[in-house]
């Protein structure tokens, strides 16, 4: 009788396998490593997309989760009008924006900051009913160094979980909440806390609208309970998937320079960005996508009977 090979003699634990074959006409596409992240070039974010261009980079981000462009100057103006060519704009529930642009996030960090944004891996507003589909940021003021955004793919956490895992996950829901991330924490830049902040309940495996894929869809900023089973489980639950999401195998690491963009999917990518500058200033803008409210499409082998 043949016995299975021991686990740490059955090969990579994430087998990515090939991108699509289909070549990009207008775009050159540079993979950062085979789970996620491609640079992007022959593309000025400043101007209109053609409508082959608009296809071609909502191809690499669908391929790529992530894609990430240099030397990039875009107005605000030219930054919000690329945003809404991919649908409606996001307005942040408690970030300062832009004088007159409520829709152009700021980004900012230096020696006077008490913290910087997306310190902790997130899904950009998670707790919205309908969370952000992407986000552009736009980083035209880097440190020396450092400053890097580490992104994580959630299709790659999900897909290294055993079977018997993603059976436990599938159809399991839980609440993303934005009062202890957001409350106070902009009040040393005079804003305003709101009476209350936004919280969702969403699946915890979410299938990506666009490629079927499914993601892991909770993450440590926000979710903070898992519903219909016991809060202990849930805590205990929540512990070993946020630390399974951060295995470094699904992440890719991005080096900044002035006048990057990075654009990522926010419904199978999380993020977390390294404050390890001060006392250097590192700042951009930020637009962000609305999406639709999440939903979970069981896989035929991982349904819930
Ligand atoms: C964020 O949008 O969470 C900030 C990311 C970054 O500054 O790199």
């Amino acid at each position: 009788m043949n016995h299975p090979a021991p686990a740490h003699l059955q090969g990579p634990r994430i087998k990515t396998g090939q991108p699509s074959a289909t070549p990009y006409q207008t775009l050159s596409v540079k993979r950062l490593t085979p789970v996620l992240g491609a640079e992007i070039e022959g593309i000025d974010l400043s101007r209109e997309l053609s409508a082959l261009q608009f296809e071609e980079v909502s191809r690499a981000l669908a391929e790529h989760q992530v894609i990430f462009f240099r030397d990039q100057h875009p107005t605000p103006e030219q930054h919000l009008a690329f945003g809404q060519r991919f649908g409606q704009l996001h307005r942040h529930p408690a970030a300062p924006h832009a004088p007159g642009l409520p829709d152009l996030m700021i980004i900012q960090a230096d020696e006077h900051s008490p913290r910087a944004n997306g310190e902790m891996w997130h899904s950009d507003v998670s707790c919205d009913a309908e969370p952000p589909m992407g986000s552009i940021l736009y980083i035209h003021t880097c440190p020396p160094s450092g400053g890097d955004t580490l992104f994580a793919s959630m299709y790659a956490a999900y897909d290294a979980l055993s079977d018997r895992m993603k059976q436990y996950l599938s159809g399991l829901t839980a609440v993303h909440d934005g009062e202890h991330v957001y409350r106070g924490t902009y009040a040393n830049l005079g804003v305003q806390d709101k009476s209350l902040y936004p919280r969702s309940v969403h699946p915890v495996v979410r299938t990506h609208p666009v490629t079927g894929r499914q993601a892991l869809y909770v993450n440590r900023g926000f979710t903070t309970r898992i519903l219909g089973i016991p809060a202990d489980e849930s805590e205990a639950m929540l512990r070993l998937l946020f630390t399974h999401m951060e295995n470094p195998l699904f992440q890719c690491r991005f080096r900044w320079e002035p006048h990057s963009v990075a654009f990522w999917d926010n419904r199978c990518v999380q993020h977390r960005a390294m404050w390890d500058y001060w006392p250097h200033t590192r700042s951009g803008f930020r637009v962000t996508v609305l999406g639709d409210a999440p939903f979970y499409q069981p896989s035929s082998d991982h349904a819930t009977t």
